[in-house]
């Protein structure tokens, strides 16, 4: 198949459902076979067989070392190497400052934290093994450039992403290796009710008053949908993002400017 991204072999974390699996669906209509790798793997199978044959399912826990191995040596099996990875699972969760659980927190930084770094790590080894460089791309988010009063620790772990980013942008691209990011504003989907029933526990409103309220400051005029970061995404992974290093690009209807 022709493409951007022809003949190229990718892993996207947290692909089964949302963002994710937008990536992968514009991934494969552009020459890319994508392994669905998520923690929900019925949902990433149903995912997969749902986008066609260039789409696999994997399981993967990014809290867990021997899981990211194990998905990365999938991969290795299936295609012969991984070119393309997307950091893009995340969990999101909201509380004032008094209220804020020591579980919330550890759960938040192992899987967009930490998640990202081992991801990038064992991506890395492995396109380093292989010799022909690579592209990985991380979710930052609008989140991660200032903070918000209910989202502090989400937003910390968006600011660490873009930190991340930075540091392993520069560390890797002696091996060839693009480190980029992605920065969203609000993007509808199931990610985004489950992020305005809780404002509408702790700001006392109606479910669905937040995303009208949120979409309508966007200067575009609307939320962002998951097809609107595909475009980036596919230049990021693309020959034309060669010399773009350590960059978190905000695609969020000029939400935020930097
Ligand atoms: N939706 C938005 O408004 C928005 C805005 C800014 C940034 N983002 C970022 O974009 C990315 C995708 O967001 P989305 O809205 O599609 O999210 P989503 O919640 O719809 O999807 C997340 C996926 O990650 C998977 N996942 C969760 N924990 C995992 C783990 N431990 N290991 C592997 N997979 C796991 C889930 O099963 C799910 O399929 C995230 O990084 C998010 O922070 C989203």
């Amino acid at each position: 198949m022709s493409g951007r991204l022809s003949g190229k072999s990718a892993l996207i974390t947290g692909s089964a459902r949302g963002i994710g699996r937008a990536f992968a669906e514009a991934y494969v209509r552009e020459g890319a076979t994508v392994a669905i790798a998520d923690i929900d793997l019925d949902r990433a199978s149903r995912t997969a067989s749902e986008i066609g044959p260039a789409a696999y399912a994997v399981k993967l826990d990014v809290t867990d070392q021997a899981s990211i191995e194990a998905a990365i040596r999938a991969v290795e099996e299936r295609q012969g190497g991984l070119d393309i990875l997307i950091n893009n699972a995340a969990l999101f969760d909201l509380a004032p400052i008094v209220e804020i659980s020591r579980a919330s927190y550890d759960r938040l930084f192992s899987i967009n934290v930490a998640g990202t770094l081992f991801m990038m790590q064992a991506a890395a080894r492995s396109m380093i093994a292989k010799g022909q460089g690579g592209k990985i791309i991380n979710m930052a988010s609008q989140a991660g450039r200032r903070g918000e009063g209910l989202v502090a620790v989400y937003c910390a772990t968006k600011a660490a992403v873009i930190s991340l980013t930075q540091s392993a942008g520069l560390d890797l691209i002696k091996h060839g290796i693009n480190v980029n990011a992605i920065a969203p504003g609000v993007v509808d989907g199931e990610h985004w009710d489950g992020v305005d029933a809780l404002f509408a526990k702790y700001e006392n409103r109606p479910l669905g008053e937040k995303k009208k309220l949120v979409g309508a400051e966007v200067p575009f005029g609307r939320m962002g949908r998951a097809e609107d970061l595909t475009g980036m995404a596919i230049f990021l992974a693309s020959t034309d993002a060669d010399y773009i290093v350590a960059q978190t690009y905000n695609v969020d209807g000029g939400n935020w400017m930097s």
